[in-house]
Order: structure tokens, then sequence, then C-alpha cells
């Protein structure tokens, strides 16, 4: 056992205790009511940050919720990673979905997790993978086996677009100067299957407002002759997409970065069992954009998918009424070569065409964010990849993931560097679902793999 182990095993017990902590304060990032709770996870991380052995850790406020930064610089000529993470999470609802409260952290064992898993909303996205690098990162230094610089930036909007991030990278350059940001905010294949995740998708999201009439009416007395706003809405969004699952809005395709033939070979040969993955989601088939696998589908290609919708009357009961207003909330993932602004240009600008007369139309663009793609041949990447095979004992494959991290795309602009995504949860961790989860076993085993990314970093950096 090495000392860094050694230190791990002796702590296993306070850093669970710690992390426990975190999750019980409600970091909601995107609703206003949390707002002082978020405030409170920033101090608990810039405590964290401290006592962990980083110098000069500060929240920085900005327009929305505050960054958290901390730096342990041992020289100055040494390389410097840059890690970051969010400490904000996704609003918990439905409630009553949940199996015990979200912010009220339970230990449960699971199939997939017979050591037990955290519940708890923010367990795996992202307050377990922060909180394993700040619990590594104290390991490295108390056995003072730490051999490069370390820069915390631990933002709390992630989970509402990041807007405030860009400005701060700009206007703190020079402090966060780096030669590569390590980010653990995505997924593994399995347990037993290890990867490191190689491409992002962009994002573009609008929320669009369907007025008919001026007000409600009673829909005996004037269904059937006005418009019905929600009945608009539904067609309109259904003629968004053909009988092959296309995206019908005019341009949308055209920047598309096509992935060669064998790249695509390369890619349905990760493990992926279709079978498993609709029973898990109880579901008899899976209906994506024709000529495309499930895995290309989920990482390759362009979606468009409406993440919420309401109008009229939705209460206990019946109520004869014909509404006034019909909303929908709707994502578009983006890949390679496509831009978030454009695709939100096209999409308002198709959508206010195909609206009927009778109605009125209002899209509203949210956040957006461009993909990415990272390497798989730098010593960054390797550093990484090491220290996986080391602790999980098989080389990590490297594959393109579904979800969306904007900064990524950010650093590299504004940086000018690179990110390893050595992120660490599981697809089947419901992040953004109701009982989301992290794996005990999994939380010790890679805090252990963190130490040697930087041990691997710094002899190949040297
Ligand atoms: N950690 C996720 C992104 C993610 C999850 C990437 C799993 C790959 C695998 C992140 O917190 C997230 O949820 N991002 C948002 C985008 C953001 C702009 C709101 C997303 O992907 O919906
Ligand atoms: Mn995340
Ligand atoms: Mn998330």
């Amino acid at each position: 056992m090495t000392e860094v182990q050694k230190y791990i095993k002796d702590n296993k017990d306070r850093f669970l205790e710690e992390l426990l902590g975190l999750l019980k304060i409600p970091s909601v990032s995107a609703d206003p009511k949390y707002k002082k709770d978020v405030q409170t996870t920033a101090e608990f991380i810039e405590k964290s940050l401290t006592s962990a052995g980083c110098n000069h850790v500060k929240i920085y406020p900005t327009k929305g919720h505050p960054i958290v930064y901390g730096e342990h610089i041992i020289d100055k000529k040494l390389p410097t990673v840059l890690v970051y993470g969010h400490y904000d999470v996704q609003p918990p609802d439905p409630l009553e979905l949940w199996e015990s409260p979200p912010f009220e952290p339970v230990i449960k064992k699971t199939k997939i997790h017979p050591q037990g898993a955290i519940f708890a909303r923010g367990s795996c996205d992202d307050k377990g993978q922060v909180y394993m690098h700040i619990k590594a990162f104290e390991a490295m230094v108390k056995t003072k086996q730490l051999h490069c610089n370390v820069k915390f930036m631990i933002e709390g909007e992630e989970e509402r677009g990041s807007s405030n991030l860009g400005t701060f990278c700009s206007e703190y350059k020079e402090m966060l100067k780096c030669n590569v940001v390590l980010i653990s905010d995505t997924s593994v294949l399995a347990n037993d299957i290890p990867s490191i995740t190689v491409g992002l998708r962009g994002l573009s999201y609008v929320e669009v407002e369907v007025t008919g009439p001026n007000k409600d009416l009673h829909s005996g007395v004037y269904g059937g002759a006005v418009a019905n706003p929600v009945q608009i809405l539904c067609d309109m969004l259904a003629s968004l997409k053909d009988k092959n699952k296309k995206i019908t809005i005019p341009g949308f395709y055209d920047d598309v970065l096509v992935v060669s033939a064998k790249e695509r070979k390369a890619m349905n040969m990760a493990p992926f069992d279709k079978k498993h993955y609709m029973k898990n989601l109880d579901v008899e088939d899976t209906i994506g954009e024709k000529g495309y696998t499930v895995l290309e589908q989920t990482s390759i290609r362009p979606t468009l998918e409406i993440n919420g919708m309401w109008g009229g009357y939705t209460g206990e009961g019946a109520k004869t009424v014909l509404p006034s207003k019909a909303h929908a909330k709707i994502s578009m993932r983006l890949v390679p070569n496509q831009k978030s602004d454009k695709i939100t240009k096209l999409f308002k600008k198709y959508f206010e065409s195909i609206a009927p007369k009778g109605v009125k139309v209002k899209v509203t663009p949210h956040h957006g964010g461009e993909a990415a793609v990272t390497p798989s041949d730098t010593p960054e990447y390797l550093a990484a990849a090491m220290a996986m095979k080391t602790t999980y004992g098989k080389e990590p494959i490297p594959v393109r993931g579904g979800g969306s991290i904007p900064i990524v795309a950010l650093f590299e602009k504004v940086l000018k560097v690179k990110t390893v995504l050595m992120g660490f949860g599981l697809d089947s961790d419901d992040i953004h679902s109701p009982n989301e989860h992290y794996g005990l076993f999994h939380f010790y085993k890679r805090i252990e793999t963190i130490p040697y990314f930087y041990e691997n970093y710094s002899k190949l950096k040297r």
C-alpha cells in the first residue's frame, strides 16, 4: 500500500461524513429560492479547499452564483493542472418520485452497487466527483506526494448554463493559466469497463409560447372555432421531425461534422447491450434517427427533445377550458461544427414561420454552448488512461458522450488548453432524475485513481 492509499484508508469515514454534509445543502442553481444555500455550498467548498492544502482560496462573486477558486503552487516551473467542477445541482423535482428526500443523503445497496450507494441530489453530478478531487488532492498534499501545481475552479452555475464563467475566465486568464484542465463530470461505460470521454455535445435551449385567444375560454362555447394553442403547439412540435426522426428545421444539419465510416465502426465496438438498455428503462424499443445505432444517436448525431410542456388546466379533476396559452421547453444537442447561436436562430425563424394565423408565437432562447472533442493522444490523456488502468485493471476505452459541458469549448478558446474528461459516474446513476446515487466502493477507488493521474502527469511532463 502506498502512503497516499494509507492516508485514504485511514480517513475513509471522515471523507464520507464530509461529503454527506455537502450533499445536505440544496444548491439548486436554477431556482432563486435556493440562493442562500448556493452561497453556503460555496463556503463549504472554500473551507474544504483550504483544509485540504490550497492557498489563495477565494469565493469570487458573479452576477449569478459564486465561483470558488483555490491553488497549490509548488514551483512555477512545474506543469499546472486546473481542476474544474460544479457544486450546483439540478432541481430535485418531481419530489414524490424520490424514495428518500433528495437532500437527506442515505446509503443503500443496489444491484450494481452491492457495497452501497449514496442517494442524494448531486451525489454523482457533480458534488460527489468534486469531493473526490478535493480529497485526492488532500491525500497527496498531506503525504507530500504532489509534484505538480494544482488549481481548483469550482462553479455554481453549470446546471443553468455557466453564464458568468466565460467572463470570469477572460478576466482571470492569468490566474487560471494551466497546462491542462481536468474534469470529473462525465461517466464510465460500467464499473468494470473503464472509459474516458473524448467528446461532448453542444446545446441550444429554447422556450416557446403559443398564444391563442386573449383569455381562457369556455371549451364548449368557443371550442371548434377558435384556435386552441395547446393543440397548435402539439402540431407544430410534431412537425419538427419527419417519419425517420430527422429534424425538419431547414439548415439544421448543414454544419454537422460527418464522422468517418471507420470511426463509426470503432465506436460501435464499445460494449453495449441494447436489450439490457431497454429493459432498464422498461421500453420495448428505441425510436431514434433512422440509419444510426443507439450509440451514434446519443453521441455523434444532433437531436431535438421536448423537455417539458404545459398549458390549460392540469389540476385535479376536469375543467372545460380552451386555454389562452401553451408553452414548451426544448433542447437541441449539437455536434462539432454546429454553432449554438446559429441553430437557435434557425429554430426561431422556422418555428415562427410554421405558426398558423390565429395564434401568436414567441421563442425565447435560454443558454447554449458548443460541442467539444478532446484528444486521446496527448500526455494528459495518457496520464488519465494509465491511472485508470492501475486502479481498474483495464485500459479505458475512449468514447464520445451525449451530454454537454459547454465550458470545455470555452477553455479551449479563452485559456487555449485542452481538457481531460476523467469522469467516474455511471449512466445508471440517475443524474438529473429522482433517486440520483453514487456507488461508495467506487467513491474510494476513484479517490485512489486521481493521485495516479498527478503522478503520471508529473512524470510524463518532466
Ligand atoms: N455532468 C453533466 C454533463 C454530462 C453528464 C456529460 C453525463 C456526459 C455524461 C452536466 O452537469 C450537465 O448536466 N450538463 C447539462 C448542460 C448544461 C448547459 C445545463 C446537460 O448536459 O444537460
Ligand atoms: Mn455535471
Ligand atoms: Mn448535470
